[in-house]
């Protein structure tokens, strides 16, 4: 495609309106969900392509117009432009589940996995997400901060514009309102666009083994009121598992939260199914995660309550477990998103790719699929659908130039970051 001959390199005259903030083309493929509400069944698959793309992106940062071939007029004259070599363009990766605020890390764990111990059995000693506890506690709120902009940097060079993130390693009113805040205060000092989650139920703490009825009274009438009050996070999540929190707790905790305006999410069925997805439906969740073992009862659950199923294929790869019935969920009408679960324990990964490769070799779910799983679902799964997700007018600008020339060919290859350039809000953030 011919750049757009006038306007270029001209600076502004005239009215606001007449110029645009950037516009991309020579964009050799687009591919995109649409719509600002989650897709399911056969609609999972529904992405938009436009061959031989531009993209127009207004002062705001959000989309002004995106078409094919010629751009028009009113649209020629930017402030600057890319060109995008006549490759991929997707919208930004969502990450919709990161456990993204932790002090240390726990590669001492990789012996006693590989001998066999399993991931609750550390965790009932005392080791597991207690040992992140230990840290987590010992770092100052601006240790945690910096750690994680590490962490991000490296997301958004492998094309997470967007994501969630979770407290859950404090587990005491002063060290969660801690891990929030570092959440917070990375919040404009980061491109990466963050959605904290308070899951100050992620595990009982050692101080109250032997008296959990308090921890869930201090959970429910200290630290969600308090994490409400501040505005620190928009939704109450809960570690639905074997050895942490039965399925009553749970209904306890997120009718709780539910009450301070903050959203429903649960981990459920990750190793035991003990009925978490089941309470989906009843409680109004946004999300379910996890799922590796949801049965037939949850999946419907899930569907009659609108939830988004967050699946994590990186975390059951580095458990060594099964790989949830994502192929089951979008059939059964359920809409899927996929992503990363990034923690120190369970999945020490933050590379959505990857989990976009075990989505389609493990999940069995097509690259379109897996497209729509990592951008509108995830982000309906934090209830930005409206903003993010999809490439449209009136979306944020938030979009990823691959070293790909295809959707296909980025689901094809794995084990490398086919991210180049990352666009937040309309301004390059990434360039590799
Ligand atoms: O999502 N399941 C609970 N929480 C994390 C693991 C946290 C950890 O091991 O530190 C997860 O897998
Ligand atoms: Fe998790």
């Amino acid at each position: 495609m011919v750049p757009p001959s006038s306007g270029w390199g001209i600076p502004r005259q005239g009215a606001e309106g007449d110029y645009m903030k950037q516009l991309i083309y020579n964009i050799g493929q687009l591919a995109t969900p649409q719509g600002s509400a989650a897709h399911c069944g056969p609609d999972q698959a529904d992405i938009k392509y436009y061959k031989d793309a531009w993209i127009a992106v207004a002062d705001d940062g959000t989309i002004a117009a995106v078409g094919e071939g010629e751009v028009p007029e009113e649209y020629r004259h930017a402030d600057s432009s890319i060109d995008a070599g006549g490759r991929l363009v997707t919208p930004g990766l969502v990450d919709a589940h990161t456990h993204l605020i932790f002090g240390g890390w726990r590669e001492h764990e990789l012996a006693l996995k590989l001998k066999g111990v399993a991931y609750l059995d550390i965790l009932a000693q005392g080791g597991g997400i207690l040992s992140t506890v230990r840290n987590t506690r010992a770092a100052s709120e601006e240790e945690l901060a910096d750690k994680a902009a590490e962490a991000l940097d490296m997301m958004l060079e492998m094309g997470t514009t967007t994501c969630e993130a979770k407290s859950g390693y404090g587990l005491s009113t002063e060290h969660e309102l801690k891990q929030l805040r570092a959440i917070k205060s990375l919040q404009g000092r980061h491109p990466v666009e963050l959605v904290p989650t308070f899951l100050g139920a992620h595990a009982v703490p050692e101080e109250y083994k032997e008296n959990r009825e308090e921890y869930i009274r201090i959970l429910c009438e200290e630290m969600i009121p308090r994490v409400a009050e501040e505005g620190l996070a928009e939704f109450c999540d809960v570690f639905c598992e074997t050895g942490v929190f039965t399925a009553d707790e749970s209904r306890t905790i997120l009718e709780a939260g539910r009450k301070y305006g903050l959203a429903p999410k649960i981990h459920a069925d990750e190793i035991n199914p003990i009925g978490g997805t089941e309470l989906t439906a009843e409680i109004g969740a946004v999300s379910a995660e996890h799922l590796i073992v949801a049965t037939d009862e949850g999946i419907e659950a899930m569907h009659r309550g609108g939830t988004v199923a967050c699946c994590l294929p990186a975390t059951s790869f580095y458990l060594n477990a099964s790989f949830a019935r994502a192929r089951d969920m979008v059939n059964a009408g359920v809409p899927v998103a996929i992503a990363t679960d990034f923690n120190p324990g369970s999945c020490p990964n933050l590379s959505l790719q990857f989990a976009m490769n075990l989505g389609c070799y493990k999940y069995r779910l097509t690259p379109e699929e897996v497209l729509t799983a990592v951008t509108l679902n995830a982000a309906a799964a934090i209830k930005r659908a409206d903003s993010i997700g999809s490439i449209e007018p009136g979306k944020k600008a938030d979009l990823v130039i691959w070293k790909a020339d295809n959707l296909d060919f980025i689901l094809y290859r794995f084990g490398n970051n086919l991210a180049g350039t990352v666009i937040k809000a309309g301004d390059i953030v990434v360039s590799r």
